[in-house]
This record gives C-alpha cells, sequence and structure tokens, in this order.
C-alpha cells in the first residue's frame, strides 16, 4: 500500500501512445463510468491528461488533479480542454469541500497512492452516490508495459482498501495485465 513508486515525468511521452487503449480504451472508461452531462468529475493523478481528454466531452467539468506541476505541463503543450481545470494537489490532500463531485476515476495510478488517508480524501470529496472507478497496472500481470510487478497491487488488495474507507464495491475483475474496480461512495 502506498509505495514510493511515483511516476517520473521524464517518461511522459509514454502515456501519449495509442498502444495503451490495447490496456484500457477511451469506451471502456466512459462506459463504467456512466457519467451524466452535468456530472462534475474527478480525474485523479491526470498525468498528460491523456484519459481527461476522453471523459472531458462526457462531462460538465472535470478537475484534473496531479502532484508533480512537470505533468500538468506536458498537458498544457498538447491543449486542456475548455471544461477541465488542473490542479496541483496530491490524492490526500484535495483543495475541495466536502461532496463537490459525482464521480471520480483513476487510471494506472492507484498503485501511487493507495494509502488509508488518501482513499479517505476521495470519499469526502465524492457526493453519496457518487462512482469511484480504479484502473491500474496488476500485480498478477506480467509486467509488459507499466511499472514493475512488485511496485504494483492485485485487485484484491485494491477492493479490501477501498471497502475500508467506505466505499461499496459494485464489482472487480482481474485482466490478463490490468484490474478494474467499480465502486460507490456510501451516504
Ligand atoms: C502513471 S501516471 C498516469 C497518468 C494518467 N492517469 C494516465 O493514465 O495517463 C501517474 C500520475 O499520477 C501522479 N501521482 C502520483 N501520485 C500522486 C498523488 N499522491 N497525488 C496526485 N497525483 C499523483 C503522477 O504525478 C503521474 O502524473
Amino acid at each position: 500500500m502506498g509505495n514510493d513508486h511515483t511516476f517520473d515525468p521524464a517518461a511522459a511521452e509514454s502515456l501519449e501512445e495509442i498502444v495503451r487503449y490495447r490496456y484500457l480504451s477511451r469506451d471502456e472508461l466512459v462506459g463504467a463510468l456512466a457519467p451524466a452531462s452535468d456530472d462534475a468529475m474527478l480525474d485523479l493523478g491526470s498525468g498528460t491528461g491523456f484519459y481527461t481528454r476522453d471523459v472531458a466531452p462526457f462531462v460538465d467539468s472535470v478537475h484534473a488533479v496531479d502532484l508533480q506541476p512537470e505533468m500538468h505541463d506536458h498537458f498544457r503543450s498538447t491543449g486542456i480542454p475548455e471544461n477541465v481545470d488542473i490542479v496541483t494537489a496530491g490524492v490526500d490532500d484535495m483543495p475541495f469541500d466536502d461532496a463537490t463531485f459525482d464521480a471520480a476515476y483513476t487510471t494506472m495510478t492507484f498503485h501511487e497512492f493507495d494509502t488509508d488517508e488518501a482513499l479517505s480524501e476521495i470519499w469526502r470529496v465524492l457526493r453519496p452516490g457518487a462512482r469511484f472507478v480504479v484502473v491500474d497496472w496488476s500485480q498478477d500481470g506480467q509486467g509488459e508495459r507499466g511499472p514493475p510487478v512488485h511496485a504494483r497491487v492485485g485487485p484484491e488488495t485494491a477492493v479490501a482498501e477501498i471497502e475500508r474507507a467506505g466505499f461499496e464495491v459494485e464489482h472487480y475483475r482481474g485482466r490478463p495485465e490490468t484490474f478494474f474496480v467499480t465502486a460507490i461512495r456510501s451516504a
């Protein structure tokens, strides 16, 4: 839980490679979020905005949270959609009021921030009933791309951590190289 593996901004361009859709497509992510057009969405560990750009057309607004300003610089260089606000903050201490967001997601980043503090903070800023979608590299994978296997968590660990923070897990599944969790923020 909460290891020291933070993504190296020097490798930011790899986050823009289209081959990433082999592991998570736009339609898969948006389908799991099932967003409404007036939703306020939260992207946790948004990086270069690869998936932020995919989700933004389907919602009212996206707040893209990332700890590293260099990652936001990469996002700016490719153009930030009008309804996206970038926020430099750690997931464990976000500058938002309680119950601000209708949904949140995090892609290929959960293993970088999965502390009890961060998950409690995500619970705090989501509205009761809000959906939380987590997709990340799995410890059960082969390490063909992404972080080394030892730096990852597995789906069962992720589910236990997410439930401990007060979310109800709707479903989860392991895949060859990644895992997928959808959860609901309890009342
Ligand atoms: C592997 S990249 C993935 C970026 C993006 N989610 C994607 O799929 O393209 C992980 C990102 O999470 C950010 N990050 C890591 N730990 C974080 C934390 N505790 N709070 C906010 N952002 C964090 C890193 O700076 C990096 O930009």
